[in-house]
């Protein structure tokens, strides 16, 4: 325990490299208790699982909880009241209201659904290729793991791709929220930018509310269930915002890191090159080594007992998915990245429960499709940077990579 209690569980270095304070919290208390933040820390596969499948008990609505000192700055509360107030949708919601908005935006994402963007995945990612493949080297983040994802976000949601550049930084905005060690300058940009994706996507909200057209916002925007009145524009925008996050940084990461990983790994390389139909396992071995969507907040509504440990009502629980996908337990030599692994696809990188991440389909798609192409086309990767993260108390998420490869 000494060196649990020793340890700031945000420190922007544990964020960043988690694995060794995730395995001591999994073997010393899989529900910790940290007395320095009030926090109680779930890490193992078993526990997370308890907590994510018990919606009644562990409430998803913290945003409030997050707003903590921010609350009382003016120039803070200034800016986002130029904005639209926030509602509570789908992530930060329980049921029956999360399952209400839930419900009426789930029909684009369905399996079936995105089924039929395969063919524009794969336009896009040869496209995309195409720039660099000839050079032999790209900073891959920028060149393709970035642009892959938030290309394919604005195509669903039916937005101009020439302003893809904005929902990058707006989609940063979202998150910069929930980083550890921002100046408050940053902060006050980040409030700034979220404010003005706000208006540029009330505009486009406004527009399909007159006239429908063909896309995912049209369909959120004027779909009602059982007779019920569509969102208004401020539900709207809590929606779009969430998917614009959840579209971007995640499936962004596990292209970034997961190249990082066949580098590191030239045998798993060669064994899916050489039989490519290992790469929907592969994909699932990514998403549980890398699990972007770290950990996740839930405020428990009646007293409780996890693990033999008593948690009263109003605590607050931390859910450590990225540890759960580690555990021994579950997962023997974890810490290995095995594409043969035959129990990758019960990882809980998209979470568990009513809030099982509804853009599932739409991220196993992209990465397939996405591998399928880059594993065709280019091998023997290479790389001089060393993988960094971002200190998120969210997200894990790579800050940046460059590569060499051979042209195939
Ligand atoms: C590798 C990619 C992704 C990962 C690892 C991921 C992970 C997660 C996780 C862990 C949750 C559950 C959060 C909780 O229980 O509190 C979640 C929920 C959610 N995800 Fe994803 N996600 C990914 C991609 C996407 C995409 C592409 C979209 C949509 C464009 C999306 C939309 C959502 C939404 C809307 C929720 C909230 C659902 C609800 O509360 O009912 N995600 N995701």
């Amino acid at each position: 325990m000494a060196k649990l209690t020793k340890t700031n569980p945000f420190d922007p270095s544990v964020l960043m490299v988690p694995h060794t304070y995730n395995r001591c919290l999994r073997e010393e208390a899989p529900v910790y208790h940290c007395q320095k933040t009030g926090i109680y820390f779930v890490s193992t596969y078993d526990l997370v699982m308890e907590v994510a499948k018990n919606e009644k008990v562990y409430s998803s609505k913290f945003s409030t909880m997050m707003k903590g000192d921010q609350a009382r700055d003016e120039e803070l509360l200034a800016i986002q009241s130029q904005g639209f107030p926030r509602i509570d949708t789908m992530l930060t919601q329980d049921p029956p209201e999360q399952r209400r908005y839930r419900s009426l935006c789930q029909k684009p994402f369905s399996v079936s659904s995105v089924k039929k963007l395969r063919p524009y995945l794969k336009f896009l990612a040869n496209d995309l290729i195409d720039v660099f493949i000839d050079e032999g080297k790209c900073n891959w983040m920028d060149d393709f793991c970035v642009p892959f994802a938030v290309n394919m976000i604005a195509k669903i949601l039916g937005v101009p791709l020439k302003d893809m550049d904005l929902f990058k930084v707006w989609s940063d905005a979202n998150v910069y929220q929930f980083a550890a060690g921002q100046t408050r300058a940053e902060l006050l940009r980040s409030a700034q930018l979220v404010v003005d994706s706000q208006h540029y996507f009330a505009k486009k909200i406004e527009d399909r509310q007159k006239q429908a057209t063909d896309d995912v916002l049209s369909d959120i925007v004027n779909s009602g269930i059982d007779g019920e009145e569509p969102m208004n524009v401020a539900e709207c925008i809590s929606v779009i915002a969430q998917l614009l996050v959840a579209g971007n940084e995640t499936t962004t990461a596990v292209f970034a890191e997961g190249m990082y990983l066949l580098i590191k790994n030239p045998d798993q390389l060669a064994m899916v090159q050489e039989d490519v139909t290992l790469i929907p396992n592969m994909v699932e071995e990514m998403l549980r080594f890398c699990t972007p969507s770290a950990q996740m907040w839930r405020i428990v509504k009646t007293d409780t007992e996890l693990g033999g440990t008593a948690i009263p009502a109003g605590a607050t629980v931390m859910v450590k998915w990225i540890s759960a996908n580690r555990d021994e337990a579950f997962y023997p030599d974890g810490d290995r990245f095995d594409v043969k692994r035959e129990n990758s696809k019960k990882h809980l990188a998209f979470g568990q429960g009513v809030h099982h991440c509804l853009g599932a389909p739409l991220a196993r798609q992209e990465l397939e499709v996405g591998w399928q192409v880059v594993l065709e086309r280019m091998t023997q990767f290479k790389t001089s940077t060393e993988l960094k993260f971002h200190p998120s108390m969210l997200l894990h998420a790579p800050v940046g990579i460059e590569i060499e490869f051979d042209k195939i």
